[in-house]
């Protein structure tokens, strides 16, 4: 039934903590606490400037964020060190399940292709120095419309880009304000919940949760 799996790219291939090793080395004591809040007010803002019909571009929103969290922490910097801490975004390890997942649903005559609120400028390195970049089929970027996930519009770009129905899309996130939009959006989800947290419901449920994605492709199996 399904055609297309869809991947989110920050936090579902692509893991997050990476952001706290280059943080390491700039400020050891508080690279945790860096990185939850840089991570957080990203988020914040892209929902604000989505609210406010103010798109941005996710790679300045992303160091907007990022020198409000500087500043939070009465750390000093220049624009070397923005540059340098931002760079992070561009090189991060994807998740060791990843390359077999994608081998294991290419093989099963699925599309596989991601959606992100980045930009080119900030997806194509990421993507592209990956050893993954062959088994992606189609990198996907908000920017095309100027409207953030979760907005319907920016979901429906899946569809004008593979011809596709609602019903043949599988979306994959772990997080759960993205599974909650595409669930909204008509899509199937699968929310990826690795660290044990509390799904927060907010009227759309995904329609299955996994703890890693090797139990996506047996429940693809099982549900294709
Ligand atoms: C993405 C981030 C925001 O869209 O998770 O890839």
């Amino acid at each position: 039934m399904y055609k297309a799996i869809i991947f989110d790219v920050y936090g579902t291939i692509f893991d997050m903590s990476s952001l706290e090793k280059r943080l390491n080395q700039f400020d050891e004591t508080q690279a945790s606490s860096i990185s939850q809040l840089w991570r957080k007010t990203q988020l914040q803002h892209m929902f604000l400037k989505q609210i406010m019909q103010r798109y941005i571009t996710f790679d300045i929103l992303t160091k907007d964020a990022l020198r409000f969290t500087l500043d939070k922490h009465k750390i000093q910097y220049n624009r070397e060190d923005i540059n340098q801490l931002f760079d992070a975004f561009l090189d991060l390890d994807y998740f060791k399940e990843i390359p077999r997942v994608f081998s294991d649903l290419k093989a099963k005559n699925l599309e596989i292709g991601v959606l992100s609120n980045g930009n080119d400028s900030m997806l194509m390195p990421l993507v592209d120095n990956s050893k993954i970049s062959d088994d992606i089929d189609t990198v996907m970027s908000v920017d095309e419309i100027k409207q953030y996930k979760p907005s319907p519009a920016s979901y429906a770009l899946i569809l004008d880009y593979y011809h596709v129905n609602r019903s043949e899309v599988l979306y994959v996130s772990s997080n759960s304000w993205d599974v909650t939009g595409a669930a909204n959006f008509g899509f199937d989800t699968v929310w990826v919940n690795r660290r044990k947290m509390q799904f927060d419901n907010n009227g759309q449920a995904p329609t299955m949760t996994v703890s890693n994605l090797n139990e996506l492709v047996k429940w693809v199996e099982m549900n294709k």
